[in-house]
């Protein structure tokens, strides 16, 4: 080295930087690029382990004749389920790959969050085992507009796999639905698929702030895509919709899985951000006589885990940012990522996969685009705390 060469502050971090993302590249095509079981590989080389009640332990069978779909929307073709292999009884659980909150403005204002959900997408479409179906986990657009949820459908029409949609804050506030609702159909739906009932719902309802306020749509989208600006209100299900749920599985017996996809979290998250939902007590009641319940969930753009009694909660990662934690209200069971690394804007992002088990247990996997992924297992929420994951960190700057 020169003996003019100084390395100071700036320097320094910038050749760590350089390093740290040439060892990333590898990372990347080992493990993102390559189909799901190198995932999961890198997953136990990260420090997952699978003792008793992890992944041996899941035995698909028994499983069910898939009915058709509840309700047909838009691109969704669930009730195409690999009905031959359900019917030899299969072998197989549920394979559930999922893409969540891509947050996309039109082309002209921004292209990253786009090529973030093109990525998912082809994500997706390399997994080895192809996936029963994907769901969407909400905020596919940033501000509501047909242009931008055009877009959106447009990057997953690309899906090799029957996709699945729920709806986001951020795709209804400008129009409120109308938009959404013409490229996707009604936002709760329900079908069976392997023995599992899978439910999506639309629980971002807000009561009305922006009439006595004279709000146009424009500021009343805006005002509620900043989560805690206080002006706008709390989401919630609505009674409507609880009804809905609960005479939805009213045809269940408790020993039936039950899966709900819902956009915002259905637990005491943390209110001031909108990590909320006002009547979420009362869909968790709805869930309580099922022997195994899941809730999996978008919009909190990061890890997230938690258990209350039967039922298990799934955050999902985003495709466009990642939020930070909130300062209440973390779930015990939740391995926090740490803060992004501002000098690259995937971090933290990604996508994942879901496999649910004919008794309703849950394994997930966070497929991180600038991480190693982390494999959160079944048992480990139904309590093996010797099966927590390790935490997906990267240095901080
Ligand atoms: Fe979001
Ligand atoms: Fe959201």
């Amino acid at each position: 080295m020169s003996r003019y060469r100084r390395e100071n502050l700036e320097t320094r971090v910038e050749r760590e930087r350089s390093e740290i993302f040439a060892a990333l590249k590898r990372l990347d095509r080992r493990s993102f690029l390559k189909v799901a079981a190198a995932s999961w590989a890198a997953a136990t080389a990260a420090g997952a382990t699978f003792g008793n009640g992890a992944f041996q332990t899941l035995r698909f069978v028994g499983a069910q004749e898939p009915q058709s779909d509840a309700a047909s929307n838009g691109l969704s073709v669930a009730n195409k389920t690999d009905g031959a292999n359900v019917a030899n009884g299969a072998t197989q659980g549920v394979r559930v790959a999922y893409i969540s909150d891509s947050h996309l403005y039109v082309k002209e204002k921004n292209d990253r969050f786009a090529n973030a959900l093109v990525r998912a997408v082809a994500d997706v479409n390399a997994l080895s085992e192809k996936p029963d179906f994907v769901i969407y986990g909400g905020d596919l657009a940033q501000l509501g507009s047909l242009e931008e949820l055009r877009l959106g459908r447009d990057i997953l029409s690309d899906l090799d796999a029957p996709l699945k949609i729920i709806v986001g804050e951020h795709d209804w506030y400008l129009d409120l639905g109308d938009g959404w609702r013409s490229l996707f159909g009604e936002p709760f739906w329900a079908f069976d698929c392997k023995g599992v009932r899978f439910v999506g719902i639309m629980s971002v309802l807000e009561d009305d702030f922006w009439t006595p306020r004279r709000m146009s749509p424009v500021e009343r989208m805006q005002t509620v895509a900043g989560l805690d600006n206080g002006v706008q209100n709390r989401f919630k299900i609505g009674a409507s919709g609880l009804r809905w749920l609960e005479e939805t599985l009213a045809d269940c017996p408790n020993e039936k899985p039950v899966v709900v996809f819902s956009h915002s979290p259905l637990y005491a998250l943390y209110r001031p951000w909108n990590f909320w939902n006002e009547d979420a007590a009362e869909a968790r009641r709805i869930l309580s006589r099922f022997d195994a319940a899941t809730v999996i969930h978008g919009h909190t753009h990061q890890l997230l885990t938690h258990r209350e009694g039967n039922i298990a909660f799934h955050g999902l990662l985003s495709t466009a940012w990642p939020w930070p934690y909130p300062p209440t209200g973390v779930p015990e069971l939740t391995v926090e990522m740490n803060r992004p690394d501002p000098f690259n804007p995937n971090d933290a992002c990604g996508d994942g996969e879901l496999r649910i088990s004919p008794d309703g247990l849950v394994d997930k996997i966070y497929r991180f685009w600038n991480r190693e992924p982390i494999l959160v297992p079944a048992a480990y929420v139904a309590g093996d705390a010797t099966l927590r994951p390790k935490r997906p960190n990267l240095p901080s700057y």
